[in-house]
């Protein structure tokens, strides 16, 4: 798939996950494409938000906004997680100031057969995002690399039970304690259908992947090994799987289960190749959990950003030197919020 491409000139992200040797730590920032961005928030007064994530054209030029202003060392590719369940036959609108709304969310079993289309054609369905995936590989010249994504099943599923942001996802556990076995199969169904489009991302040109599971924290250490980790696994086994048979050569994969600390070890030993970390975790205990066989990403507290420049260089310092420089991908513990000031986001 490479060579229809442009050289890769900045590799550090790639080798860091792979566990090779770097000589500086690689840096990105999650949730960097967007919200605090006054680029992006002039975009957006122009475009409808999901008009920008159909747009390859849109979705590039939004995907190249934080790689013109800082030294970063990944690009990702501007979407949502919640295109999948738009795929599926879901309404979802992006309020402004609220978020994501689903208005017509799932309230018992039977609706997911009759809201969803789980067997679609995710490169059918989902092509706007594998166009703006090869155009942007375009774009960024090799510059660096560019990190594809999706939501992990619990995360969506909360989602589309919940019809959008939740303190408690009460709903949505309430399936999981009435309806275990319809909760299981409507997981599982959105497993393939997230394999799929992860694959169809890196046949796109997609150089890493990054798994969000950011609904984890919801979840007691019984619930999570039995609704979330078998998932993650299926996902990292299936994406390398139907990569190898297809002969594409796979691509890292991260895994973002937030405030899944009790999983950190498990997750050590599955496919994946760097574990993104919180900031509500030592960096020394993430690391012995994780065995150094692993990468990891993370965790510097999103609000440390609100902090003077000085402030911040000495908490990225010690958070460096507690991670240790290799094997280590420097990040934020979940996204930048929308009102940082992005004159104090280069780290
Ligand atoms: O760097 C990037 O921002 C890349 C693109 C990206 C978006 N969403 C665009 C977006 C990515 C990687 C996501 C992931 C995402 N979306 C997650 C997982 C990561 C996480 O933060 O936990 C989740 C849970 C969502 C669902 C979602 N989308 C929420 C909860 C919200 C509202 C609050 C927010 O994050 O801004 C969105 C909206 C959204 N997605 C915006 C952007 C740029 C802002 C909305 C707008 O422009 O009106």
């Amino acid at each position: 798939m490479d060579n229809r491409f442009p050289v890769l000139k900045n590799d550090l992200m790639v080798r860091a996950a792979n566990g090779v040797k770097t000589e500086r730590v690689p840096v990105w920032v999650m949730r960097q494409a967007g919200r605090y961005l006054p680029e992006f928030q002039l975009f957006r007064q122009k475009h409808n938000f999901f008009d920008i994530c159909r747009s390859p054209e849109l979705a590039s030029e939004v995907t190249l906004m934080p790689i013109r202003r800082f030294d970063l060392d990944a690009a990702i590719i501007f979407s949502d997680i919640l295109v999948i369940p738009q795929a599926l036959g879901m309404e979802v609108q992006m309020v402004g100031g609220v978020g994501p709304v689903l208005p017509t969310p799932l309230t018992k079993p039977e609706d997911i057969k009759t809201l969803l289309k789980l067997d679609i054609d995710v490169e059918k369905e989902l092509d706007y995002v594998m166009k703006a995936i090869t155009l942007t590989r375009h774009k960024l010249e090799g510059k660096v690399p560019l990190i594809g994504f999706s939501g992990a099943p619990f995360t969506l599923m909360a989602y589309m039970i919940e019809g959008g942001g939740s303190k408690t996802l009460a709903k949505t556990k309430k399936w999981l304690y009435q309806y275990p076995d319809e909760s299981l199969q409507l997981l599982d169904e959105l497993t393939h259908v997230i394999i799929a489009y992860l694959v169809a991302q890196v046949k796109a040109g997609a150089q890493l992947l990054q798994v969000f599971e950011s609904n984890a924290g919801f979840l007691g250490p019984k619930q999570f090994n039995e609704f979330s980790l078998p998932f993650l696994n299926k996902i990292s086994e299936g994406v390398k799987q139907a990569l190898n048979d297809l002969k594409v050569p796979t691509v890292p994969m991260i895994v973002f289960a937030k405030d899944a600390h009790m999983a950190i070890e498990s997750l050590s030993h599955s496919q994946y190749d760097v574990i993104s970390v919180d900031w509500a975790i030592e960096p020394s205990r993430a690391r012995s959990l994780a065995g150094n066989s692993v990468t990891l990403q993370g965790n510097l507290d999103p609000c440390a950003l609100y902090s003077d420049v000085k402030q911040i260089d000495l908490m990225v310092k010690e958070m460096v030197e507690s991670f240790g420089t290799q094997r280590y991908i420097a990040n934020l513990g979940h996204g930048i919020y929308p009102d940082v000031n992005p004159g104090y986001t280069l780290m």
